[in-house]
């Protein structure tokens, strides 16, 4: 399955993941720049802050409460399409998800 990450300048990078794997694992992987995830996942960071787009937000699921706590330490604005890619887990339904990487993460 592929997830694309759109810079903020525009520019964008499609790249490989299975169902299971994080948004955030998969650019890691892939060297997306401005997924930082600096505590590795355990939502503890919010430096993996991503904006979901608009046309996969009933696919995405909600944001738990302490995901949004979190969220309210992240250096860019938060929107109501904020996530923590490392609590964006993907399944099928997600194959070809798109989402925004914030102007800063730390
Ligand atoms: S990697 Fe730290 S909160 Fe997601």
């Amino acid at each position: 399955m592929k997830v694309t990450y759109i810079q903020p300048d525009g520019s964008e990078q499609t790249v490989e993941a299975k169902p299971g794997d994080s948004v955030m694992q998969a650019a890691i992987a892939a060297n997306v720049p401005g997924i930082v995830a600096e505590c590795g996942g355990s939502m503890a960071c919010a430096t993996c802050h991503v904006y979901v787009d608009d046309a996969w937000a009933s696919r995405t699921g909600t944001r738990s409460e302490s995901e949004e706590d979190m969220l309210d330490c992240a250096m860019s604005e938060m929107k109501d399409s904020s996530r923590l890619s490392c609590q964006l887990r993907l399944t099928d339904e997600m194959d070809g998800l798109t989402v925004h990487i914030p102007e800063e993460q730390f």
